[in-house]
């Protein structure tokens, strides 16, 4: 199908040169259809499983949220790191199982590799968040939602839920100048790959991924 439609096109640019502008705003709309499919849930998919979902992906950034705010104000940020290293995988295992469901975080750029490297259909949220984001979409309400096929007959939910940067996430993940130095060093420390700063406030900084075998 995909090479079909290249062929097509490579074909129609070399006889119409000037047709090929035509088929690049086609192809844009075709995009464009795709990703409408995942911002709502599949029609096919119970409410239960529905709010569910929402629901634990609102009660994991909630819960890590102002785990985050007490610890950083008591104890300081360095204190905090044990919250994001520790907590959040708690958190998202009580909450998995309770559910049924497999629920992590994962980021556009990653402090911990093991833990937040997107997959390939984590990945394929990503980038449509920021394709959307650019389009002005509010973030606060930006899901990705597709049932899949897998083995045995069964079906496989994909959803995930926009994580943005505020500004109680950049003395961790800010500019350098924003991260105090002691910090700087105990991160560098303990991530020695991490590519998770830079970042200002307003921009995607992940996402929650929740996926769930359907009957
Ligand atoms: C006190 C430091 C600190 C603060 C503040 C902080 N983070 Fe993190 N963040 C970390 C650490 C450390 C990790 C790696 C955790 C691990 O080991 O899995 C991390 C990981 C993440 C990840 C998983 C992907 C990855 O890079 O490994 C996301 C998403 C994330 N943080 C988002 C946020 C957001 C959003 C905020 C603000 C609401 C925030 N963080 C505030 C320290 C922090």
């Amino acid at each position: 199908m995909k090479y079909s439609t290249l062929s097509l096109k490579s074909m129609i640019k070399t006889r119409y040169p000037s047709f090929a502008f035509l088929l690049t705003a086609a192809s844009i709309t075709l995009a464009g259809t795709t990703s409408a499919q995942n911002i709502s849930p599949p029609s096919g998919l119970d409410t239960v499983t529905i709010e569910q979902t929402r629901t634990i992906a609102n009660e994991l950034l909630g819960q890590l949220g102002q785990k985050l705010k007490s610890t950083m104000s008591a104890e300081g940020p360095e204190a905090a790191v044990s919250v994001c290293k520790e907590a959040s995988p708690s958190i998202a295992k009580t909450l998995s199982a309770k559910h049924g469901a497999q629920m992590t975080r994962v980021g556009t750029r990653v402090r911990n590799p093991a833990m937040g490297t997107p997959n390939a259909w984590q990945k394929d949220a990503l980038m449509q968040f920021e394709g959307r984001l650019a389009q002005g979409e509010a973030p606060a309400t930006m899901e990705y939602w597709k049932v899949v096929n897998i083995d045995d007959g069964k079906r496989e939910l994909h959803y995930a839920k926009a994580i943005m940067v505020q500004p109680i996430c950049l003395s961790c993940h800010g500019a350098a100048s924003e991260i105090p130095a002691s910090l700087s060093e105990k991160i560098r420390l303990e991530y020695p790959q991490d590519q998770a700063t830079g970042y200002s406030v307003g921009k995607l900084r992940g996402a929650v991924v929740v996926s769930k075998t359907l009957n």
